[in-house]
């Protein structure tokens, strides 16, 4: 048992793009956690079905269910099959995303809608279902505070440009006030809307700037802390902002990211 354990008994959680990396870290830590976890897996199920086998071994509950979050007739499937098995829902990360990278001239339409269908749209589609579900199911104030918490997973890239990652830059840019109009508008309703926004995580999506001690002492130039970051770093926050210990933090978004959003081309103080 961690040091500092936070619990979500009797919730349950939906995590998209939970077969790898920051998605299925933040599944186990949330089953850590004893929150029921349904770990939405895209293609090849065997990243989910890992995380659920470890949080049912930790002695949690956990499904795993497909579902292409771009596709609303997919994510209708995912969300009803979450609740018949756990009977409601109270915490969505929206964490499915992907990079297509090409310069400006060279990013075809399908490069462009691609990224923006899965990292933006995404988003809505899920959120729009999550929000249905704590409307219908209603407060339970002696299982949380709020009616339900929505955390998307936005990027260092919702505020620091990004040459050669337009489509990607773009979507993050727009999840930024995706969510910060959830947020003003689910208010009133108690539902938390929050983003974390991660710098560099050491997992499959940007293996390149990591996996030679070439490549990542350039990218620890950009990296105030000196540390290139991991998805437990990721998790913990969603854990954090999944509890009631944040209940105040509304429409905010949490970088994660060692201070890569600190202008560290500034750090010798010679503007
Ligand atoms: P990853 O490539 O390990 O995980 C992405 C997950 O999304 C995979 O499980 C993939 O199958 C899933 N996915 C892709 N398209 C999907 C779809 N249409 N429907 C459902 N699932 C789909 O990469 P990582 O790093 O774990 O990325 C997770 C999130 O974190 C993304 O939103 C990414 O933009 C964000 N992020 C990652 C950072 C990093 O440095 N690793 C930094 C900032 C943000
Ligand atoms: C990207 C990663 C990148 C990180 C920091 C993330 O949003 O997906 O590829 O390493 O931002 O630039």
């Amino acid at each position: 048992m961690k040091k500092n354990q936070i619990y979500l008994d009797g919730q349950t959680a939906l995590v998209t793009g939970a077969s790898s990396g920051i998605g299925k870290a933040t599944a186990i830590e949330l089953g850590q956690a004893r929150a029921n976890v349904a770990v939405n897996y895209a293609g090849n199920s065997v990243g989910a079905e890992e995380a659920a086998d470890i949080i049912i071994k930790n002695g949690g509950k956990a499904i795993t269910v497909k579902g292409d979050v771009s596709k609303q007739d997919q994510v209708k499937s995912m969300f009803a099959t979450t609740i018949k098995e756990f009977g409601t829902l109270d915490i969505l990360v929206n964490n499915a995303g992907l990079q297509k990278d090409a310069p400006f001239l060279e990013m075809t339409l399908e490069d462009w809608n691609f990224v923006l269908d899965v990292n933006l749209t995404g988003q809505f589609l899920c959120a729009q279902e999550a929000v249905r579900e704590f409307k219908r199911r209603g407060p339970r104030p002696e299982i949380s505070a709020s009616l339900g918490k929505i955390i998307c997973m936005s990027s260092v890239h919702e505020i620091i440009p990004w040459a050669g990652h337009i489509n990607y830059a773009a979507s993050k840019g727009g999840v930024m006030l995706f969510m910060k109009s959830l947020a003003q508008e689910l208010g009133p309703s108690k539902i938390r809307v929050n983003s974390i926004a991660p710098g560099a995580i050491k997992t499959p999506i940007n293996t390149s700037a990591w996996h030679t001690p070439e490549a990542e002492e350039k990218l620890l130039k950009l990296i105030p802390y000196k540390r290139v970051g991991l998805t437990s770093d990721v998790g913990n926050v969603a854990v954090f902002l999944a509890s009631d210990l944040s209940d105040y933090i509304h429409g905010e978004t949490i970088f994660v990211d060692g201070g890569m959003s600190l202008y560290p081309g500034f750090e010798d103080g010679n503007g």
